[in-house]
């Protein structure tokens, strides 16, 4: 396990699926997490279960698109626990579309959530990360979600590619230039996971595939490694990250899809 002792983690849409796998698995590693999300009772419940296992976590709403509500996010966890060390933006959405059905409204609600959230997470992060970054033996880390799609390319999922590309390069660029600051920046790049998320994927593919059974067959034959990832396949590779064994990796991509994207 990575130690996390002494660190405090924001963790944006930590409600559920990836974000809360990650903040139970940085708790157990001695981390105070902060959950960010739309979902109040989910995320209370998730921040109630890392309590309750002699955990420190704080729950509070998120709306990733709004700086105000990052503003007053960020606040409420730095009042909770005295700073930042790590950020993780995870919130994403995904839908599937065409180009020629997809509207320019469509477009802009992808960019909105999964590219502005990760710009506002960041700048708003930043001058906590620093302050505690100047002070710590490594440093600050922020570990951004991309995905397989922000690597290849698949057909009708274009705006989600957009969008995780767009993570991809932005992870780089950050990395260079807070690097200055002792803050490391990097990404992850999971293949299908089984959350939330992943189901309205195979549902939104059955349609076209006939059932959910093929599309999932599909799926486990697209990862070499012969499975679906679960959360913690994500949540280890988030932690790793996070933690100073991972000091020397910045702007770095961590693919965690079964060997998908190898092939
Ligand atoms: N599950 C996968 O197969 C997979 C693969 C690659 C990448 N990812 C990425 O991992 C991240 C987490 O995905 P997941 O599978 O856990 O999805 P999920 O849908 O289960 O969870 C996403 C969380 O983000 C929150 N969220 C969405 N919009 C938000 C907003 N505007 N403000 C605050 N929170 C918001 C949701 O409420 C939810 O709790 C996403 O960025 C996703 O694109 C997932």
């Amino acid at each position: 396990m990575n130690n996390m002792d002494g660190k405090i983690a924001f963790i944006s849409g930590g409600a559920r699926g990836l974000g809360a796998e990650t903040a139970r698995m940085m708790a157990a590693c001695g981390a105070r997490v902060i959950i960010g999300d739309l979902l109040d009772d989910a995320g209370h419940a998730t921040a109630e279960g890392i309590i309750n296992k002699g955990g420190g976590a704080l729950y509070t709403h998120l709306d990733v698109t709004a700086e105000e509500s990052w503003q007053a996010a960020v606040k409420a966890g730095v009042d909770k626990f005295g700073g930042l060390d790590v950020l993780v933006n995870n919130a994403g959405i995904f839908f599937m579309k065409s180009t020629e059905d997809m509207t320019l409204a469509d477009w802009r609600r992808m960019c909105a959530v999964n590219l502005d959230g990760v710009f506002l997470g960041t700048k708003t992060a930043l001058p906590h990360l620093k302050a505690r970054a100047a002070k710590a033996p490594v440093g600050g880390s922020i570990i951004n979600l991309s995905s397989i799609a922000g690597i290849i390319g698949i057909a009708n999922f274009t705006a989600y590619h957009m969008s995780k590309g767009g993570v991809r390069i932005y992870t780089k660029a950050c990395a260079i230039e807070f690097a200055p600051y002792r803050i490391r920046v990097n990404s992850i790049h999971p293949g299908l996971i089984e959350t939330d998320m992943a189901k309205q994927v195979v549902t939104e593919l059955s349609g076209a595939m006939g059932s959910d059974n093929a599309v999932r067959d599909m799926f486990v034959q697209s990862h070499p490694i012969g499975r679906i990832g679960e959360p913690k396949d994500i949540a280890n590779g988030i932690t790793f990250l996070a933690s100073d064994d991972s000091a020397f990796m910045t702007g770095s991509e961590l693919v965690v899809d079964g060997g998908w994207t190898a092939q």
